[in-house]
């Protein structure tokens, strides 16, 4: 199992990361920062997420989750030290258990209602800051990361 498994994702000032679940996500503005910090690692995502990739991620092993798949057993068999969760809100939710740490970027959207960073019942985490990272050539928009600490 990865060392490090981070859950990353770009979120609206409310929360979401979606407007709903087959949303092409067209206003994200970290992902030359996305393929800069995935290269060369493993991603996991749903297949709601699968379905809306319009673009390949070169260098990057895609490992697509299904609600079969035991999370425990697919990061079993990662061998790399770093693995990246990329969604949705349903596998960041199945995964949330293993994660190690979270890559954040707020973008400045409000959309009220939509696909929630987790979006089953979750526990309860304390987090600690690690790093306020600048997203290239854009004003304003910062990924924050932080560690879980584990209970
Ligand atoms: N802003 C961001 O950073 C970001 C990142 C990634 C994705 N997104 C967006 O997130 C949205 C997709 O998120 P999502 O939460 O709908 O889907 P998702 O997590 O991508 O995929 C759904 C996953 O949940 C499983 N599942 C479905 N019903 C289940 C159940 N009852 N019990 C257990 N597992 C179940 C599915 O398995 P089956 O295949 O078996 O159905 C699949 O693995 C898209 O709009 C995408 O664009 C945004």
């Amino acid at each position: 199992m990865p060392s490090e498994i981070i859950l990353i994702a770009a979120v609206t000032v409310d929360g979401f990361i979606a407007r709903h679940s087959s949303e092409i996500i067209t206003w994200t503005k970290d992902l030359p920062l996305f393929k800069k910090q995935t290269m060369g690692y493993p991603l996991i995502m749903g297949s709601n997420t699968k379905n809306t990739i319009t673009s390949e991620l070169k260098g990057r092993e895609v490992i697509v989750v299904k609600r079969s798949d035991n999370p425990r057993d697919i990061l079993k068999k990662i061998s790399s030290k770093k693995c990246f969760v990329v969604g949705g809100g349903k596998t960041y939710s199945r995964f949330y258990p293993f994660l190690t740490d979270i890559y954040l970027t707020p973008h400045p959207h409000i959309f009220g209602e939509g696909v929630p960073l987790f979006s089953d019942k979750i526990k309860s985490s304390k987090l600690t800051f690690v790093k306020l990272v600048e997203v290239p050539q854009q004003v304003g928009i910062y990924q924050y990361q932080y560690k879980i600490i584990k209970a």
